[in-house]
């Protein structure tokens, strides 16, 4: 996989060290990249050891701020486990379950309430109207596999579809 690190990857993955490393790491792929551009810069002794990220290789760095950075939370779907609510990792950042038909939303009163979430954590509806958490698996027709790198950088910094397209609804933003 280091071996896709074309010159606009290298950019790319430069532009995310500063301030969004870790949207990166979602899907396999952009960390293969992101992997190219950090493994180039020490090899080029362009870094000094203490410019040095910590000794975790970008893929388990990328794991390490998926789970801390709650993406699970919204993209993979809840269970109930032993000790409560808790996400099922075998369908690890895999979106809103296809086979949970959500019914209408229910209608809230005048107040406080404004919105209300599924069990799974994968649906919500609120002010904006009704949304499913997306896949972010690299499958190629309901994931992120068809998506390049420069697509989910946009995407995760001015909140559109693909970078380009319809405004991705809330919670997400
Ligand atoms: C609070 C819930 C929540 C959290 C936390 C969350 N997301 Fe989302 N995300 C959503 C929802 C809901 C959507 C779909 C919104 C829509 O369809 O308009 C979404 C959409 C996306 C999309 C766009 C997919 C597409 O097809 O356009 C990407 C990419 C994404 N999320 C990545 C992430 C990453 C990476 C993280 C963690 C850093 C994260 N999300 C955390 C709820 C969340």
């Amino acid at each position: 996989m280091m071996t896709q690190s074309s010159g606009a990857l290298r950019r790319a993955g430069r532009r995310l060290l500063s301030s969004a490393a870790l949207l990166t790491i979602v899907s396999f792929a952009l960390v293969a990249s992101l992997a190219a551009c950090q493994g180039g810069a020490p090899q080029q002794q362009t870094q000094t050891p203490a410019a040095q990220p910590a000794a975790m290789s970008p893929v388990e760095q990328g794991k390490h701020l998926v789970a801390t950075m709650v993406c699970n939370d919204c993209h993979t779907p809840w269970k109930m486990g032993p000790a409560g609510p808790e996400p099922d990792m075998s369908m690890m950042l895999s979106g809103h379950p296809q086979a949970l038909v959500m019914p209408p939303p229910p209608k809230f009163p005048e107040g406080p309430w404004m919105w209300a979430g599924s069990g799974t954590m994968t649906a919500f509806a609120g002010p904006w109207g009704v949304s499913f958490s997306a896949n972010l698996t690299p499958d190629t027709t309901t994931g992120l596999g068809a998506w390049d790198e420069d697509m989910f950088i946009e995407t995760l910094r001015n909140g559109k579809h693909m970078g380009t397209g319809r405004p991705i609804l809330p919670p997400m933003p």
